[in-house]
């Protein structure tokens, strides 16, 4: 994989699940990192630097921010969680993000959205990514607005970005929902790689996800960034524990969470 770039790359949520399998390709690529957590990651690289963060905090982001010039922001609350936490994290820290690559004249930010942006498809329907957003959760919701964030900083400022909305991206699928919506981490990787790499992307929005028997949603439109998924759960099919019916609706479990009932 090649990655290149005129100064350093950004990552929030360095030391996350993602953050961490991103960073040693990157390591192993020679590119030099600026990384971004709440928490210190279990290993910082060699051309590596770590800042510890609250993206929430607006002043403390924009300085940690200073001298890259593109970003990979997978930083905040990756699962849905009561309005005051993903307000702060989610929404508040992704304004914060963009506005200091703004400030900081960044060339392109990829940004991690979910496919909980449109959970409340029916499983039926198949999905594009210019269909509106049906959120299934405050999680979603902050992920929507991400992208909305994005366009306005494309349309009002020429920031570039590609919004990824990553299905479910583990080593290998868990559960028989992920027979459908999972991304590899080979395919997670070639993906980034591909949106920070991509000629003219403006603002994009595409699912990844990896080249499943069936899928949720279009992930044609991938295409426009010159990615091809390589893996697929196929191997997977009639594995994995508590196969049965296929829910309503494709957000799944987040669909039964009722946030508003969690503590804050
Ligand atoms: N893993 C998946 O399957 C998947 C699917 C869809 C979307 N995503 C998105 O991709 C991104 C990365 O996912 P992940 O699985 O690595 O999540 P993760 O929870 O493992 O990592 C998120 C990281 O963000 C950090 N973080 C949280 N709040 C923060 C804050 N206020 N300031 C600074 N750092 C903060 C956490 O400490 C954590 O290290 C997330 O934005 C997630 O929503 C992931």
């Amino acid at each position: 994989m090649s990655f290149e770039f005129h100064a350093r790359l950004a990552v929030t949520g360095a030391a996350g699940a993602l953050g961490t399998v991103l960073r040693a390709e990157l390591a192993r690529a020679g590119v030099r990192t600026l990384s971004l957590d709440l928490r210190e990651p279990s290993r910082v690289h060699e051309n590596e630097t770590f800042v510890r963060c609250d993206l929430a905090d607006a002043e403390a982001t924009m300085r940690a921010l200073q001298g890259a010039d593109a970003m990979v922001h997978l930083g905040g609350i990756s699962t849905t969680a009561p309005f005051g936490s993903i307000l702060s994290a989610n929404i508040c820290g992704s304004f914060h993000v963009f506005e200091a690559a703004r400030r900081h004249g960044m060339r392109r930010v990829v940004y991690a959205s979910s496919n909980h942006v449109t959970g409340y498809y029916p499983s039926s329907e198949r999905v594009r990514p210019d269909m509106p957003h049906r959120p299934d959760s405050f999680y979603g919701l902050s992920k929507a607005f991400g992208e909305d964030l994005a366009q306005l900083y494309w349309d009002k400022y020429g920031l570039e970005s590609v919004g990824l909305r990553i299905g479910s991206c583990y080593e290998r699928p868990r559960d028989p929902r992920m027979l459908k919506t999972w991304l590899s981490h080979r395919d997670f990787l070639r993906l980034v790689e591909r949106a920070l790499q991509a000629p003219n992307v403006g603002h994009t929005v595409v699912y990844g996800v990896s080249d499943n028997p069936h899928t949720y949603w279009d992930a044609d439109p991938a295409n426009v960034l010159g990615f091809t998924p390589l893996d697929s759960s196929a191997a997977c099919s009639g594995t994995l524990p508590g196969e049965g019916p296929e829910p309503e609706r494709q957000g799944g479990g987040f669909i039964e969470v009722d946030e508003t009932a969690l503590d804050p």
